[in-house]
């Protein structure tokens, strides 16, 4: 049997849509898999009842087929499905990472990226890598055109989960199919700097480099009370703010000191607007681990 530790992973961070993603240092989830004649799934923990565990609809049934390695897979969720912090990445990265390992197959990691990314399909409709890249390669990774640089940032973060879902896929039906000239050069400018911001480990550079005028704004409003815990977010010191993933977790950049203020400020302002919320006190992190 292989267990493997896969962490939660926020998507996008604002100017990069679909490419930028950073692995959390917490929360994660646990998986254990171990060879079968029929795969089977069984999920416990956090948010596992409205997980399916039909091999054929859960985002892991992919993956096994992708590497013909049946198993008995147990996976243990520290991280709840629909809440931006890449919870079905995180399972589909580590049964990748696990069934590798079992059937010793001897895929790189970079190579396990576009299976785990296979499992994202079955959940958002869509193969997007962003997620399953950090989860399997840790830090800040950019995954564009079929090419994946990592930089092994560490910036201090802040992710509040409001108990309010929003699924990848209604999210994706609202990203708009145009954007103006001006709204594309800012975001790419802001893709830019965060980029910088990640190869010199600066919270500043990365939390200005966060905002995006072409996605973030439309997804926001799938967010009750989004502008009002990121306003808080700010006052509280935040160096950027932005939806995670397809929401409706919110991500805020910061200095590692200012982390819990800016962790209660959103908890309370989010409180302020009727939703009950956690928020993790996390910073960019390693990528899936064999326990
Ligand atoms: N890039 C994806 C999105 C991440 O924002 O829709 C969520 O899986």
């Amino acid at each position: 049997m292989i267990t493997v530790r896969a962490p939660a992973t926020s998507a996008n961070l604002g100017s990069g849509f679909d490419v930028f993603g950073v692995a959390l240092d917490h929360p994660a989830d646990v998986v254990s898999v171990e060879k079968a004649d029929e795969t089977t799934i069984e999920v416990t923990g956090a948010g596992s009842q409205f997980i399916p565990e039909d091999p054929k609809r859960n985002t892991v049934g992919a993956v096994v087929e992708a590497l013909d390695a049946p198993a008995h897979i147990k996976i243990d969720k520290g991280i709840r499905p629909a809440s931006g912090l890449g919870s079905s990445a995180a399972s589909a990265a580590a049964v990748a990472v696990g069934l590798n390992e079992l059937y010793d197959r001897g895929l790189t990691r970079e190579e396990l990226v576009p299976i785990a990314g296979e499992g994202e399909a079955v959940v958002s409709g869509e193969a997007h890598v962003d997620n399953v890249c950090p989860s399997i390669l840790g830090g800040f990774t950019i995954a564009a055109n079929g090419d994946i640089t990592t930089v092994p940032a560490s910036i201090p973060l802040v992710a509040c989960l409001p108990e309010i879902a929003v699924s990848t896929r209604d999210a994706r039906r609202v990203v708009p199919s145009e954007a103006s000239m001006d709204d594309v050069v800012h975001t790419v400018g802001r893709a830019a700097t965060l980029t910088a911001g990640m190869c010199r480990n600066d919270p500043d550079l990365v939390g200005k480099g966060m905002h995006d005028r072409v996605v973030t704004p439309v997804r926001a409003e799938l967010i009750t009370g989004y502008e009002m815990v990121r306003e808080a977010a700010f006052e509280a010191g935040a160096t950027g703010v932005t939806v995670s993933g397809a929401g409706p977790g919110i991500l805020a950049a910061c200095h590692s000191g200012d982390r819990r203020e800016i962790a209660s400020a959103m908890v309370d302002a989010f409180a302020d607007a009727g939703v009950d919320s956690r928020a993790y006190q996390t910073r960019i992190g390693d990528g899936a681990e064999v326990l």
